[in-house]
């Protein structure tokens, strides 16, 4: 029997989170820990939280695990490994262990689905140099699979949301639009070619991104996932007390995205970010509502955003480049904050 895993799931992947603004309503209860070893917490809206155990090491923490986001079992456990791993990257540590997350409905998908699942986590994990050594299981209905992983970072050398400096200038990894192509896809909209593309990109481990930023001592990023572009665009700007500048022109897209978006192919999770973000964006007149809906775009396993030192942009994009990330490109900017944190210019 050939398992279909989107035939169970109405969200997939990263637009399956519960939306950004009744995640600041809940955690905003929580009491934060105070402890000197701990240097990143949830305050800063961080990929992973940062525990020191000495002078020279600091544990990076971070968990994620989501619905399927493609058919096959071995894909997604790839593409959620991949994601899970990335926020690791993000802040710019090497990821060690790992524990998986599973929540499988032994009832009504064969076991040999489950396997697949894992198999294709194990692979992802591997390539990333992370060992597997334990993990959880809960019968539940949709599947979800996730990792939480351990990495080790120097004290000294975090790259956090709360590093992006006026004058320095953004570079995005990977291109968008993945949210909307398998919005696209369940639709019968999307054309196998952007699906498949799709599919290669979230897979794709953000490892030599994490490289080239920590050769030139990147300080400020984060990894684009379920709020967007936009969305980690402005939780970066908060965090770092700035106003970033995007340009929609300037970002990759996947495939015909665009056309798919202008065919009024806009998935929940692209309203729900942009409501997140509104109030604190400021949206040029003239920019295509298309584009403005892909800033927002929930992304599953996207790219690194990056905050580069002016001067030094051009030569961290060839890197880029010439290290299999083709399609990064330079997305904007930072600047002083002035009257809102995030510009969707045109
Ligand atoms: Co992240
Ligand atoms: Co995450
Ligand atoms: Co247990």
């Amino acid at each position: 029997m050939k398992v279909d895993l989107l035939q169970m799931v109405e969200s997939g992947g990263c637009s399956a989170k519960i939306s950004p603004k009744q995640l600041e309503e809940i955690l905003k209860y929580l009491p934060l820990p105070d402890d000197p070893n701990i240097l990143v917490n949830i305050d800063t809206h961080d990929d992973a939280g940062v525990y020191k155990i000495n002078d020279e090491l600091a544990l990076v923490l971070t968990t994620d695990f989501f619905p399927p986001v493609c058919s096959d079992p071995f894909e997604f456990g790839q593409i959620a490994a991949a994601n899970s791993i990335s926020d690791v990257y993000a802040m710019g540590g090497d990821p060690v262990v790992a524990l998986n997350i599973m929540m499988f409905p032994a009832a009504k998908l064969p076991l040999e689905a489950y396997k697949e699942i894992l198999k294709g986590g194990y692979d992802k994990a591997s390539e990333a140099g992370v060992k597997i050594i334990g993990g959880h299981t809960i019968d539940d209905f949709p599947p979800k699979y996730g990792l939480a992983v351990v990495g080790y970072i120097h004290p000294k050398k975090i790259i956090t949301n709360a590093g992006a400096r006026p004058g320095d200038s953004l570079i995005l990894t990977k291109p968008v639009g993945t949210g909307t192509i398998l919005a696209g896809q369940r639709l019968k909209l999307a054309s196998g070619k952007d699906v498949d593309e799709a599919l290669q990109l979230m897979k794709m481990l953000n490892k030599s991104g994490a490289e080239v930023m920590k050769k030139h001592s990147i300080k400020g990023a984060t990894d684009v996932t379920g709020f967007g572009l936009a969305g980690h665009a402005l939780k970066m700007a908060k965090a770092s007390n700035v106003t970033i500048c995007l340009n929609m022109k300037k970002v990759s897209l996947i495939g015909d995205v665009y056309r798919l978006t202008d065919d009024g192919c806009i998935p929940g999770a692209s309203f729900r970010n942009l409501d997140f973000a509104e109030p604190d964006t400021k949206f040029d007149p003239e920019l295509d509502y298309n584009l403005k809906m892909l800033a927002f775009d929930a992304q599953t396993s996207g790219g690194l955003l990056m905050s580069v030192n002016s001067g030094t942009e051009n030569e961290v994009l060839a890197e880029l480049k010439s290290s299999g990330l083709e399609r990064s490109a330079i997305v904007g900017y930072v600047k002083d904050y002035k009257d809102k944190f995030l510009y969707l210019d045109s």
